[in-house]
Parts: structure tokens; sequence; C-alpha cells
């Protein structure tokens, strides 16, 4: 479903969205907040306490595209996160209530560091950066989000997988009292999703902590979730809770749901169609409605830096 968007604001006017989104108070996770002196290593100990906080001490990325930014309200109100309902705008409505601090990543399986962190320690050691992206979903619209996060290789480099870790799994969080969508069962939950190792290890995913430099939405996945620019945006997790080294191929939410429509690669691929649908182009949202769509790039682009993670894969096979 389309909803209909207020007038697009410019990404200077973003930081002073302020009363964007509901005032409330947040257990304080970071002792530090927005100090501007503090210097970058330190900055990415800071977790704001406030929804709509901005983040401090972002580093820009070389991996960023120059494309324009989807708006705030763009990428904040046309979303998928069925634990809060599955239209394009239930999302932002019914999430805006969810408390996510505090919050604990465990991780587990075969790594030589493992545990439960609270969500400030889990992303004390890493810089966050800025890295703007073009995003594709498998439903054939695409935005370009300026993603706030960390390295997610430098993540799985810190925990110290084993040899036997093949894959990094991850879980959203399963809470039926304060995600209302997932009283509707329209998914097996917890939400479920993976990626090899190589993948995983790759320079350009990211653990998302924010967006356009505030805090991440509750719709986008508040306060941590998966970004991997090269694959169809189901396989960026929201909301996650355990991270897990495994050494057969995890389960995914939707190759469950619908394994023959969706599979555990999912890479951008404009020459294998959905059995439904072609995804040989893409509608970028607030292009308005008379746009004409765009042709879909093959890894969305990221060939040059993904394509070889896939070489003597049979892509029609492993979609
Ligand atoms: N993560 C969880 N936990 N639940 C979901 O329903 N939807 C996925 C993905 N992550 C989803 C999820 C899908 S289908 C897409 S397209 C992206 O989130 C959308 O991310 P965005 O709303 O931040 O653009």
């Amino acid at each position: 479903m389309l909803i209909k968007k207020p007038a697009a604001i410019r990404p200077s006017e973003i930081t002073s969205e302020k009363n964007y989104l509901n005032r409330r108070n947040f257990i304080r996770a970071g002792a530090l907040l927005g100090g501007s002196i503090l210097a970058p290593s330190a900055m990415s100990a800071v977790v704001p306490d406030k929804r709509g906080a901005k983040l401090a001490g972002i580093r820009k990325s070389r991996f960023s595209t120059d494309e324009t930014p989807n708006s705030f309200e763009d990428i904040t109100t046309y979303n998928n996160y069925y634990e809060f309902g599955t239209g394009k705008s239930d999302p932002y409505k019914n999430a805006q209530d969810f408390d996510p601090l505090p919050w604990t990543v465990k991780v587990e399986g075969h790594a030589e560091k493992t545990g439960t962190f609270d969500f400030a320690d889990f992303i004390k050691p890493f810089d966050l950066e800025e890295r703007i992206y073009r995003m594709r979903c498998v439903e054939a619209w695409s935005m370009v989000i300026p993603w706030v996060g960390i390295s997610l290789a430098e993540v799985i480099k810190h925990f110290r997988p084993t040899s036997k870790a093949k894959y990094v799994a991850f879980e959203t969080l399963n809470d039926r009292k304060r995600m209302p969508g997932i009283r509707r069962g329209s998914l097996d939950w917890p939400y479920r999703e993976g990626l090899t190792i190589a993948e995983a290890t790759n320079p350009l995913p990211i653990l998302a902590v924010g967006l356009y430099g505030q805090v991440l939405p509750n719709q986008n996945g508040a306060p941590i979730r998966l970004v991997v620019p090269w694959k169809y945006g189901f396989k960026g997790i929201k909301g996650i809770v355990r991270m897990r080294f495994t050494e057969v191929r995890p389960e995914t939410s939707w190759n469950m749901a619908q394994a023959r429509e969706y599979g555990f690669y999912a890479n951008v691929n404009p020459n294998v169609d959905h059995p439904r649908w072609s995804q040989a182009r893409e509608r970028r949202i607030g292009a308005g409605l008379f746009a004409s769509k765009q042709p879909t790039l093959m890894f969305n682009g990221y060939g040059d830096e993904v394509a070889h993670l896939y070489k003597g894969l049979d892509l029609r096979r492993n979609y």
C-alpha cells in the first residue's frame, strides 16, 4: 500500500527533527551524550538515551554512493517489519511505543568469544560510520539510505569464529506483548536470517544503529539491524537479539515461508525473476508516481565488491 507523504525535507534539516517522534525517556545505556569534542574512537561508545537523538563521531565511508538519499519520511514511513504489521505504514504506526532499550545481543556458537552483551557494550569496540547505500527490495522498489552503523566484518573478527563457523545466523526479538504483528502469525517467529562467513566478512555489510545521523527509528529495526546492500531487503534483519556462528546453513524466515520464491542467497539479480514478477526494473520510492522505473543492477551495483563471492555458483539455482 502506498501512503501519502509529507513534502520531502532536506538532509540538512533532519537533525533538527527533534519532535518527529514521541519524546520518551530511555534507560541510559551510555554515559556520553552528544559531546562534540570527544575523539572519534571514544564516540563509538556513545549511545544517546533519547529517540531521535543525534549520534556523534560518525566517520564517512568510501563505500557510500553519491546518489541522493531518500527523505527521512520515505525511509521511516514505508517499511517492512512484520512484527509490527504487514502493511507498509504499520511499522511506523505500531512501533512508536516500542522501547528498544535496555537491549541485549547474545553471541553464541562456534566462536572463541561468546556471551550476552548489553547493546552499548556490544557496539562500543567499533567505529561508527555513515554508509549511504542503495537498497533494493524483492518487491521491486528501491531507496537510498544514509545508514549509520558498524562494520559486520569487524564485529565477526572481534568474536573470533573458529574454523567450524561456516555461517552466521541472526534472530530478531520475539515478544508478543511488545510486537503486535507477532500475535497475527504471518511468519514463523522469531524472524531469522543468515549469511555465509565469506559474505559476513566482506567489507560491505554493516550492523546499523542509526540513519540520517540519528538513533535508528523503531520501524527501521532499533536498536540494531543488519544491512547487506547487494541482497534483497529481506536479508536486512531488524531488532537483532542473537547472533550464532554455525557449521550448517541456518534457516531463514522467507525461505521457510516460501522456498520457491525466496532463497538463502537473495542476491539482487535482474536476470532471475521472482516466480510472480520481474526483477529487471525497480521503482525508486519518492521519485513520483509518473517517474519511469529504473533498471536493476546486478548485485544492486555492488558487483566489484562482491561478485567474487559467487564464482562458479549457478545463481539461477542459488537465488
Ligand atoms: N526484519 C524483521 N525482523 N522483520 C521483518 O518483517 N522485513 C525485511 C527486512 N527486515 C523484516 C525485517 C524486509 S522484507 C525488508 S524489505 C527490510 O527489512 C525493510 O527495511 P526498512 O523498512 O528499514 O527499509
